[in-house]
This record gives C-alpha cells, sequence and structure tokens, in this order.
C-alpha cells in the first residue's frame, strides 16, 4: 500500500509524468510553526538537477517546489492532515517509447505490468524514485518535530560508492554534521574519498553504465523506550522504512553482517554510567537497539543500494512478448543513486521515529493517568508522570535506596497534589 505509519502516518501520490506528486500527512501535532520552507530544505536536497551535481546525477531538472495545501493556519499545525503537492514539470515521455515494449531489465516495468495488467510505463510510473517526494515531505515535518520535542538530530552519508568505502570507525558519529555531507555534491564527509567516489560514479557514466552504494545514517538524542515488541520491534520497523526505498538491497543495524564473526565477549555493550549521571554502553555493537527497543544510544545503521537499472549500454534481453531484442535505454538517469538518496535516508528515519516516539507517549501518559497505588518495582523514568524521559538513570528498582526514595517521593507529593485539585473541585461541584 501507499500509506506508512501509525500515529504519525504518511500516504503518498503520484507518477513521475503525471501532474505532481505528494502527501497527505495524519498525526502531527497540533500548534507546530510550519512553513513550506522547512519542508523545502530536504526536498531541496533530493531535487533532481542540483547544481554541481550534473555530472553525477540524472539531467532531469526539477524545481520540486512543495506548497502545503492543508493542515496549517497562520503558520502553525492544525493537528488535521496535512497535504503536500509537488508538480511535475520537466518531463520527455518520448524516452520512454521503446522501454513501453521492453521491460528495463532489473527495474519494475516486468512485475507492475504483470501485477496490474496495465501501467503507467512513462518514467516509470510510480516505480520511479519521484514517488520519494512524498515521503520526503512528510518527514522533514517528522524531523522538525522530533527537533523541537526531544532534540532528535538524524544524519546520513555517502560511505560507499562501487568499491571505494569510507568505514564508519572513520566518521565522528557524535558530531558529524549535515553541512559536512554536503560539503561534496557525492555527500560522503571525508573529501579525499568523495573524490575518489566521484570518479568512480563519472567512469561508471562514461560506459553508458551505473554503480551501486552504501549510505550509513545516526539518528542521536533517541529517547529510551522506542519499539514495539515482538513484531515493531525498532529495528524491523526502521528495515521496512529502509526496504521500501527504491533500489535498496540490503539493510544491517549496528555490528550487522559483522556481528556474525564476533564472539559475545567482544561483542556484548558493557554498560556504565556518563559524567551526566545518564546510563550508557561503552561500545555500541547493537546499534541503539536492544530488544528491539532504544536504549538511548545513538542508533547507526546502513543500506546498501543497487546500481540503477536503467543504462545506455546494449543489454541483450526480452520484450513483453518474449522475443529476444538488444535494449540500449535512453533518456535521463542517475548513473548511481545515493547521493539523492541521502535525505531520503534521513526522512525516512525521522517518521519511524516519530510513529515510535507518539506511541511511547500515548502509553506513558496513560500510564502516569493510572490510580495512586504505587508499586516500587514501578519506578521507571519514563512512567513517573512527566513523559520526558530522556534517559536519565533516576529512578530503576535495583538503584540504591535514596534514589528509589526521591523517585516514590516525588510521585506522592504529585499524587498529593491531584488529591487536592480533585478535593477543590469537588467543593465547587458542592456549591
Ligand atoms: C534517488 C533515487 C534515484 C533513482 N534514479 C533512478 C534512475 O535514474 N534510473 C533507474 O533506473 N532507477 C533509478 N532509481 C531506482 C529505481 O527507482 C528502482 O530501481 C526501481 O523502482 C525498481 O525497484 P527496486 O530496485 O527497488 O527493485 C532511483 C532510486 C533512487 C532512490
Amino acid at each position: 500500500m501507499s500509506s506508512f505509519g501509525t500515529f504519525f502516518r504518511v500516504t503518498t501520490f503520484g507518477e513521475s509524468h503525471c501532474a505532481g506528486v505528494g502527501c497527505i500527512v495524519d498525526g502531527v501535532p497540533p500548534r507546530m510553526q510550519l512553513s513550506e520552507a522547512d519542508v523545502q530544505v530536504q526536498l531541496s536536497r533530493r531535487r533532481p538537477g542540483q547544481a554541481g551535481a550534473g555530472s553525477i546525477s540524472t539531467g532531469r531538472n526539477e524545481e520540486d517546489a512543495v506548497q502545503i495545501l492543508s493542515g496549517t493556519e497562520k503558520g502553525f499545525t492544525l493537528g488535521t492532515p496535512i497535504g503536500m503537492f509537488v508538480r511535475n514539470k520537466d518531463m520527455r515521455p518520448h524516452d520512454y517509447g521503446e522501454m513501453s515494449q521492453i521491460p528495463r531489465p532489473s527495474h519494475a516495468d516486468f512485475t507492475y505490468q504483470m501485477k496490474y495488467g496495465f501501467r503507467a510505463a512513462s518514467g516509470g510510473g510510480r516505480s520511479s524514485a519521484r514517488e520519494t517526494i512524498g515521503r520526503v515531505a512528510a518527514g522533514a515535518i517528522a524531523e522538525k518535530f522530533l527537533k523541537e520535542r526531544y532534540g532528535v538530530e538524524i544524519v546520513s552519508w555517502v560511505s560507499g560508492v562501487g568499491d571505494i568505502f569510507l568505514p564508519d570507525d572513520k566518521v565522528d558519529l557524535a558530531n558529524i554534521s549535515r553541512e559536512q555531507v554536503d560539503q561534496h555534491m557525492v555527500r560522503c564527509p571525508c573529501l579525499e574519498t568523495a573524490e575518489k567516489m566521484t570518479e568512480c560514479i563519472k567512469a561508471a557514466r562514461a560506459d553508458e553504465d551505473s554503480v551501486g552504494g552504501v549510505v550509513s545514517c545516526v539518528i542521536r538524542n533517541v529517547p529510551i523506550g522506542l519499539g514495539e515488541p515482538c513484531f515493531d520491534k525498532l529495528e524491523a520497523v526502521l528495515a521496512h522504512a529502509m526496504m521500501s526505498i527504491p533500489a535498496t538491497k540490503g539493510f544491517e543495524i549496528g555490528s550487522g553482517f559483522a556481528g556474525a564473526r564476533m564472539r559475545g565477549s567482544q561483542h556484548n555493550d558493557m554498560f556504565s554510567i556518563d559524567a551526566q549521571g545518564k546510563m550508557v554502553t561503552e561500545t555500541n555493537y547493537s546499534g541503539g537497539i536492544q530488544g528491539g527497543i532504544s536504549n538511548g544510544m545513538p542508533i547507526v545503521f546502513r543500506m546498501a543500494f543497487k546500481p540503477p537499472a536503467t543504462i545506455g549500454k546494449a543489454q541483450n534481453t526480452a520484450d513483453f512478448t518474449g522475443s529476444s531484442t538488444v535494449l540500449e535505454a535512453k533518456g535521463r538517469h542517475d548513473p548511481c543513486v545515493v547521493p539523492r538518496a541521502i535525505p531520503i535516508v534521513e526522512t525516512m528515519a525521522a517518521l519511524v521515529i516519530a510513529d515510535m516516539c507518539l506511541m511511547q507517549e500515548a502509553r506513558v501518559s496513560s500510564a502516569a493517568r493510572l490510580p495512586a497505588e504505587v508499586s516500587p518495582y514501578f519506578c521507571d523514568p519514563s512512567m513517573s508522570g512527566d513523559v520526558s524521559y530522556n534517559g536519565t538513570f533516576s529512578g530503576w528498582p535495583n538503584l540504591s535506596g535514596e534514589s528509589r526514595k526521591s523517585e516514590l517521593t516525588k510521585r506522592k507529593n504529585e499524587l498529593e497534589e491531584k488529591l487536592k485539585q480533585l478535593n477543590l473541585q469537588l467543593d465547587e461541584a458542592d456549591k
């Protein structure tokens, strides 16, 4: 289906060559300041035809200017569905004439035709990466909410093109910024490696070919407790979101496949308390998620993107009737998708985290409204009534007596205050 998320939910619409593409986002909290400029930043990082990137991306040039159609008033969200629209402008349907008869090898033409018996052949229809505009627009709103509410920061970068790699341990995960990533058009934060990656993409393009790549991502300041075991574990939903991006072929979190070659004694993330009194782990092979639930450490994951299917190089294949033929694809295509995939990965990650935050907020606030009995085992800071569960290590049951006492005293005072308010209301009602 074309919808994703439960509490923070996006539905995208549109094909590559129809009037335009966009989305409806439902569940955005009310009273948040929001303008088109907030959304445009990520759309402009995604758009084809970005200044300076012509030699490594498609020649299609779209402004991708977003229009907010609904869900805001005087620059603030209403809490009602937000509709957003981007017009398709730079279309060349005639480039796709031949491809309407010949399914592009490893593209979506064959499967769409078989599934629906009819398809928008021009420009790849809905399988085109233009569909991701709706996700990016919705995710840009999710990012804003996450930043303002929890201080969440999401940064992704290109860590591989062909066989050129920048290992994650060469990147300062605590500080890497989008500004650093955007210093080079290929979006790899190491300029020397970025240059090599650029040469690799240009060489593929010169051969009328394409090349694959890897995107890494870090999500910082993630609240503890996000993720819904058992089937909606945080990494499972992240994998779902990421693998729904066109051209993805792999997802790994934390140690990923490398973890399979390690021993438990090397791989276990030891707990300790940092200078701010926050429970942390000394290593982060878990990638910030344990048991499907965020543990407050940065979430770190990587994704493999295949070489785009549409290439000018002659390929021996078959047309829709099964007759052998040779396809030399025309049109304007990305020789490598990873530089443009960066904002898509970030905004999809934001959609997942925002949805999970709203889910956890619902649980936390409903728990906080339970009747007064206080169980000595019920003192998780996230459940203590204020919903700012920031991971501060202050109220777990196995803590020393003093911390537990202060947590219980705080809760007792809150309940006494609540009782006082209720008595006042009762008195009022009696009058
Ligand atoms: C940012 C981005 C740009 C893309 N550009 C192209 C392209 O120019 N040509 C192409 O064949 N595929 C491109 N793709 C990939 C196709 O959309 C994708 O391969 C196709 O829908 C088939 O889906 P699948 O690869 O997930 O099986 C792009 C993907 C992304 C994320």
